[in-house]
């Protein structure tokens, strides 16, 4: 039987998708205990983080499973991911390796690897993320790689369905924020891509230079139309973005136009600062009420101002605590008795 990876939303399909989201929701109510004895997940961080590494963690604990964390050129071997690379460098062990021997160890395998090298073209290949789905024996889930963070897009989608009720036809505004760096598309593509599957209306706003990858446009439109939704239009303009937005998701990103090119890109976003979610701009929100999203981490004051974070509208922890259940129903269908992965 052939196993099931996690790499992105769209590689499931709806059905599928709606089982998780179904089964996280009956996790956070309590609803289910046990489901991951003697199993064990091991993931492998080439970047940082707080939240997947501490739900994943908690996840595989809560359900009685164990979760190994190895952080290459940190207390595990560098890896090398070039394809046939004469390895007499500072890399010590391939991925190829690497995936073959955690996948006798573990159940499945994380990992998390953001985009590298100086060309997009190159980068948006997931290059890391599917050599290691190609040679680990067990499931790998993606926890978060250039082009996509499906783990963060399943818990918005919870939290788009927690706190709007019916999603049909409501307005979802995934709006850019001013960042001091360049950061990668995954997570506003992946939250677009939920929205579209519940079926909003979506609507994004970025400065011009700012557009995602086309063929994530393409693919936001074309699931949003499937799902009975809309992509309505895309703004270049800070203050129109959050009218009449029943969420408001912010998320900054770097131009994939000008990836590889961090000077002229840093100049381009210089001008850009006041994309920045401010109280009047979500006052303008359908009756004020519209919630506001982000992934964390957040810079405070920089992409969204402290009264927002702070305020009614936000629900930017609950959005995080959700990652928590959507991943421990994620893993009982993967890993436990009789779910996908099986
Ligand atoms: N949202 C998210 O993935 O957070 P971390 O980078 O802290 O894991």
């Amino acid at each position: 039987m052939t196993k099931r990876d996690f790499l992105s939303l769209e590689e499931w399909t709806a059905d599928e998708i709606e089982v998780v989201l179904a089964l996280a929701a009956r996790v956070k109510r309590g609803g289910v205990t046990g489901g991951l004895e003697r199993k064990v997940l091991a993931m492998v961080f080439m970047d940082p983080s707080l939240r997947t590494r501490t739900s994943f963690e908690t996840a595989m604990f809560l359900h009685g499973g164990h979760a190994v964390v190895l952080e290459p050129g940190r207390g595990s071997w560098a890896l090398e991911a070039e394809p046939g690379a004469v390895m007499d460098g500072e890399t010590v062990e391939h991925i190829v390796d690497a995936a073959r021997v955690l996948g006798r160890y573990a159940d499945a395998l994380g990992v998390r690897a953001f985009p590298r090298g100086r060309e997009w073209a190159v980068a948006r290949q997931d290059a890391i993320l599917r050599s290691f789905a190609q040679h680990c024996e067990k499931p790998v889930i993606n926890l978060e790689s250039a082009r996509r963070h499906p783990c963060q897009a399943l818990a918005d989608a919870m939290t788009l369905r927690e706190k709007l009720g019916e999603t049909s036809g409501k307005r979802f505004v995934l709006t850019w924020a001013w960042h001091p760096k360049a950061l990668p598309t995954a997570v506003p593509a992946s939250a677009a891509l939920a929205a579209a599957r519940l079926g909003m209306e979506i609507v994004i706003a970025r400065p011009p230079g700012y557009e995602l990858d086309p063929e994530d446009t393409a693919l936001i439109r074309r699931i949003a139309q499937q799902s009975g939704g809309e992509f309505v239009h895309i703004i270049d303009d800070p203050d129109e973005a959050t009218v009449g937005a029943d969420a408001v998701y912010v998320k900054s990103w770097g131009s994939v136009k000008l990836y590889g090119n961090p000077e002229e890109e840093a100049a381009q976003r210089a001008a850009l600062r006041d994309w920045r979610l401010t109280p009047d701009r979500v006052k303008s929100t359908r009756g004020g009420r519209g919630i506001v999203m982000h992934c964390l981490p957040v810079r405070r004051n920089v992409e969204i101002d402290d009264a927002v974070l702070d305020g009614p509208n936000s629900v930017v922890v609950d959005q995080a605590e959700n990652r928590l259940h959507a991943q421990r129903a994620l893993l009982l269908e993967l890993l436990g008795s009789g779910g996908m992965g099986q």
